[in-house]
């Protein structure tokens, strides 16, 4: 099988054969990264662009990082250090960086549909990391990955995706992939934090986090999006962390096996207290880890990469 697509700019896009076709060649890829030598000619010769306009830890540094272990040239550029600054438009910012040949430009933005704008406008690949509160299309595949890498597949399995839905691009990337997979997708979180209408992605909305967590088998727990929110957040990080938070007591209503995962970065005794975050059922440094090979498969597909002929 062949990748047909050129960008990878969101999950809805993607079928579940596309799906399970990039998780498979991102387990083909992991073992690389435990290597003595990580490093594989796989890519040499092309150049990716990290282009990020907010801030980010762990998807520019796996970008980064997976970009390198393919042998690319991987060049990084972030809004403050860009002429974004001295008030250049994103499209003459992404076609002066074109004029320079690049295979592939990694972008994250604060914008909606921003990496869609330049994949109709640039003639490389565009891969989406993470726009406004749209899509997180690499992220939804590395929490993919690591649910099938602890429980064997997707098909079946209850998952509880619990905080700001409304403003967690992750979250809807997630519900695309996992209701596409065959999993069970539950959702809660405050009233003013989950989106009218979002049943019509296939989830079902819980008011009550303990009926959402109940025999759960993956316990998914988001940040606030506070730089997403008006100045009024309701309800208060207090009231918020009694409710929607996830401590060892409500963590006994999920499956006894039940994962607990988080994207980070994750702000510790407010969704999630420091005993769970560190416990024996989170898998959130897997997620991290699977986030390389993730990315390793993404830059790989998207430049026509078959499976079984990458390394
Ligand atoms: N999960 C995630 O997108 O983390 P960063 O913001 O650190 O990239």
């Amino acid at each position: 099988m062949a990748f047909r697509h050129k960008h990878i700019l969101g999950i809805e896009q993607l079928s579940k054969e596309d799906i399970g076709f990039i998780l498979d060649t991102a387990d083909s890829f992991k073992e690389i990264n435990t290597r003595d030598i990580k490093k594989v000619p796989t890519l040499r010769g092309k150049t990716i662009i990290n282009l990020f306009f907010e801030a980010s830890t762990r998807t520019r540094t796996s970008f980064e990082i997976a970009g390198k272990r393919l042998s690319a040239d991987t060049i990084n550029i972030t809004a403050s250090s860009s002429s974004v600054v001295k008030g250049e438009t994103l499209e003459d910012t992404a076609r002066n960086i074109e004029a320079m040949h690049p295979d592939i430009i990694v972008m994250r933005h604060s914008a909606s549909g921003a990496p869609h704008y330049l994949a109709d406008r640039l003639d490389c690949s565009i891969i989406n990391a993470g726009d406004g509160a749209h899509e997180h299309p690499t992220q939804a595949l590395l929490d993919m990955l690591t649910i099938r890498q602890h429980k064997g597949s997707l098909e079946g399995l209850k998952v509880a995706i619990i905080g700001d839905i409304t403003h967690s691009r992750v979250a809807r990337s997630d519900i695309y992939g996992l209701t596409r997979m065959g999993a069970e997708v539950r959702l809660a979180g405050p009233g003013t934090m989950i989106p009218p209408g979002i049943e019509r992605l296939g989830a079902k909305v819980y008011a009550d986090m303990r009926e959402a967590i109940k025999g759960a088998d993956v316990v998914m727990m988001l940040r606030i999006q506070l730089e997403r929110q008006g100045k009024t957040l309701l309800p208060t990080l207090r009231e918020y962390a009694k409710f929607y938070g996830l401590n060892p007591r409500n963590l006994t209503l999920a499956a006894p096996d039940a994962l607990v995962m988080h994207p980070g970065p994750v702000n510790r005794g407010v969704e999630l207290s420091s005993y769970v975050a560190d416990g024996g059922q989170s898998v959130i440094l897997d997620q991290v880890e699977n986030g390389v090979a993730v990315r390793m498969a993404a830059l790989y597909l998207v430049l026509g990469g078959e499976q079984g002929d990458n390394a």
